[in-house]
Order: structure tokens, then C-alpha cells, then sequence
């Protein structure tokens, strides 16, 4: 039967990383996949991360299972951190997921359960796997601009113009923060007519929350996301703590619904549950339980606070020293619009040719639409980027 096989091709990030380890130059510079990075180019371990791990090995007596939703203690820890003062207000049902992009797949699962018939928005570009994860699942599609290249903004006029049409019943992805792959945030006022157009379209929003910490902060990355649960009667929700907590090999992530009705709550919370055991079974446990202790322990999460305060510090920082840095090399202020953005992602508006002229020529791996990891830049190749993108355009 295997040979029935083809190919599958790996989307482009995969396909970067591969390319990256493969190349033997010393001096290469990966700005692909999605990993903060310090000024030493490494990637460590979180202080409170390890601190929480030391004291799960010390205390933990068996390794046992918890049960399909995960430890309700994680839910409940990443409800608070998500929702706020709105966790205890709203009606929620959750399971733990491996990392985020099961949360995405749960997700569309539970929708294609729910409304086979729903089309999902995506906007316009996202993270190639949200259209992969949706094909895979057997839902449709369709696109709402966002981007708009000219300004390196969003377009909100045509973002807005495109989910009017929206069905009732339809599924509209927003990315919470520091959206990927172009860094282009949405405002509070872009989150209010967001939530009425949807609201009087019947749509459903579903937040994809991937970065909460590394745009505006832990509170200011959630602003949108509360808004909208304020708002709406039905929310999907997919996390991840593979960034904030940097625990992106542990695969800790959860996907929650909001709704307004107990009884349908419970069928909800069965269901996940349910598509959990169909699924994978239990989700992973360990990195959820490291962010659990380190949300319920006093000094662990100011511990972790201040730490990722100073690595969304470290993209800033990144952002304006590398606009700086283009504004030299180029002499023009084209790429002014990069320090506006949010988060670890921008799309630097450069074509894919120059894309390739920079990874053959200089070494320095970009994925192929233009989207820089500006947290894996370092004091060091920010003069190096700079140069080779003045040169190369
Ligand atoms: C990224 O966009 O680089 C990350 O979210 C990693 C991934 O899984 O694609």
C-alpha cells in the first residue's frame, strides 16, 4: 500500500530550517522559524522554567494519567492569563493540547463536528499551517485581506469589507498579538468593529494566541482577545506556551470555547475531551505542569514576568536597531515602517528572489515571503542583515 504514497511537501518554515542546518557555513544567520533569541544567539532554558521543573522532579511521585483534558489546574492557571478578570465571567470549557498547533487542529475539528458547512477566514497572508491545518481537517476557506504592503500596516478597510461577508456560522481566525507572519497588529478600535461585525454577522471569532507577552505585554497582547469574549456569545480560543514560556519542544498549549450556556458548556468540555482521546488521548503533561507551578507560585511567575518582559525588551530593542541599521545601509527610510510592528515576526516587504539572494549569497535565511525573526537577530548580525539587504534589493 505505501507506494500509493506521494510526497508530501513540508510548508516553507519546515522546508527553511532543514535548509539552514544543512548549510556549512560558519557564519549563517537564521531569522526562519519562530525561536527568541539572546545576545549570545542561544535559546535558553527560562529561569522560572527551570526553577518549576527542579521542584516537579523533587515533588512529582508518579507519572500516572491525568486525564483527557490535562490537569484542570493548567486550564484554569491559562484562563486567568488569557481572559483575565473575565475568566471567572465567562462560561469556558477547555483541554490541554500538544502545543498550539494541536490546539488550531482541535480547534477546526470541533467546527467541522459542529457546522461540517462553516467556512474558516483566514487573513491575508497568516502562518502557513492555519490553511494547511484547515484543508487537513476538510473545512473550507476563504481569505479577508489584512496586509497592506504599502503602508506595512493593516488594511482595515478591506479587512472589514471582506468579513462583512461572512455567513452566520462561519469561523473568523484573528491572530491575538503580533501576528505572523507580518507583525502587523490590530488596534482597539480595529478589536471593537472586529467584534460588532461579527456580532451582527452571526460569525464566530477564533483567536489564535501564540505570543501573549511579546507584542505589548501580557495584558496589552490580551486586550483584543477580552474584548472580543466581552462581546460575543461563543469564542474559540487556541494557546500556545511555546514562546512566552519558551517551552517550544515540551508542547504545551490548550484550546478553549467560550459559550453562554451551561448544559451546552458541558457538551463542549465532553467533546473536546473526547477529540482529545481520538486524537492523541492525554495531551503531554510536563510543560504544562511547568507552567502551572510557575502561574501559581508567587515568586516563580514575577520570576517569569520580568523574564520575558526583558526578552520582548530584546525585540524591541532588535526592531529599532535594525530599522536603524537599514536606514543607514539604504539611505532611505524604506523599511521606516518595521519599527511599528509588534512582536517577533515582520514581513520586510522583500520579493522572493531577494529572498534567495540573501540565503545563497550572504548566508542569511529569511522565509521565502520576506517574514524576519527580528528576536533572532543579535547586536552582532543586525550591521551584517542590514548590509546584505541594502545590497541585495
Ligand atoms: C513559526 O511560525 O515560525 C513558529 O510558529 C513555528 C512553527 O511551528 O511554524
Amino acid at each position: 500500500m505505501f507506494e500509493t504514497l506521494t510526497p508530501q511537501a513540508p510548508d516553507k518554515i519546515i522546508r527553511l530550517m532543514q535548509m539552514f542546518r544543512d548549510d556549512p557555513r560558519l557564519g549563517k544567520i537564521d531569522l526562519g522559524v519562530g525561536v527568541w533569541r539572546n545576545a549570545a544567539g542561544q535559546t535558553p532554558v527560562m529561569a522560572a522554567v527551570k526553577d518549576a521543573e527542579r521542584r516537579i522532579i523533587e515533588t512529582q511521585e508518579s507519572k500516572s494519567y491525568i486525564g483527557l483534558a490535562g490537569d484542570v489546574g493548567f486550564l484554569s492557571a491559562m484562563a486567568d492569563l488569557l481572559l483575565g478578570d473575565a475568566a471567572g465571567a465567562v462560561r469556558w470549557a477547555a483541554v490541554a493540547t500538544p502545543g498550539g498547533t494541536a490546539a488550531v487542529r482541535q480547534a477546526l475539528e470541533l467546527v467541522r463536528l459542529a457546522r461540517p458547512e462553516a467556512t474558516v477566514w483566514i487573513s491575508t497572508p497568516t502562518w502557513p499551517n492555519h490553511p494547511a491545518l484547515i484543508d487537513t481537517v476538510g473545512l473550507q476557506r476563504r481569505d479577508y485581506r489584512y496586509y497592506d504592503a504599502k503602508t506595512g500596516g493593516v488594511d482595515r478597510a478591506g479587512m472589514l469589507a471582506d468579513l462583512a461577508q461572512a455567513a452566520p456560522g462561519d469561523v473568523v481566525l484573528l491572530h491575538g498579538c503580533c501576528h505572523n507572519p507580518t507583525g502587523a497588529d490590530l488596534t482597539p478600535a480595529d478589536w471593537e468593529d472586529i467584534a460588532s461585525l461579527l456580532a451582527e454577522r452571526g460569525a464566530v471569532p477564533f483567536i489564535d494566541m501564540a505570543y501573549q507577552g511579546f507584542g505589548a505585554g501580557l495584558e496589552g497582547d490580551a486586550a483584543g482577545l477580552r474584548l472580543i469574549a466581552a462581546r460575543l456569545p461563543e469564542v474559540l480560543i487556541a494557546a500556545s506556551c511555546s514562546k512566552n514560556f519558551g517551552l517550544y519542544r515540551e508542547r504545551a498549549g490548550l484550546v478553549m470555547a467560550l459559550c453562554p450556556d451551561d448544559g451546552i458548556c458541558d457538551t463542549l468540555q465532553g467533546t473536546l475531551a473526547w477529540l482529545n482521546r481520538q486524537n492523541f488521548a492525554f495531551p503531554p503533561d510536563h510543560g504544562a505542569r511547568v507552567v502551572t507551578t510557575i502561574l501559581t507560585d508567587a515568586d516563580l511567575r514575577a520570576n517569569w514576568r520580568q523574564e520575558l518582559g526583558s526578552m520582548r525588551q530584546s525585540m524591541m530593542r532588535n526592531r529599532a536597531a535594525l530599522t536603524q541599521a537599514l536606514r543607514d545601509a539604504t539611505g532611505s527610510d524604506r523599511f521606516g515602517f518595521l519599527a511599528g510592528h509588534q512582536g517577533m515576526f515582520s514581513l520586510i516587504g522583500l520579493d522572493e528572489p531577494t529572498v534567495a539572494r540573501l540565503r545563497t549569497e550572504h548566508g542569511i535565511y529569511l522565509i521565502d515571503d520576506g517574514r524576519m525573526n527580528i528576536a533572532g537577530l543579535t547586536d552582532s548580525t543586525i550591521p551584517v542583515v542590514a548590509e546584505a539587504v541594502a545590497a541585495s534589493i
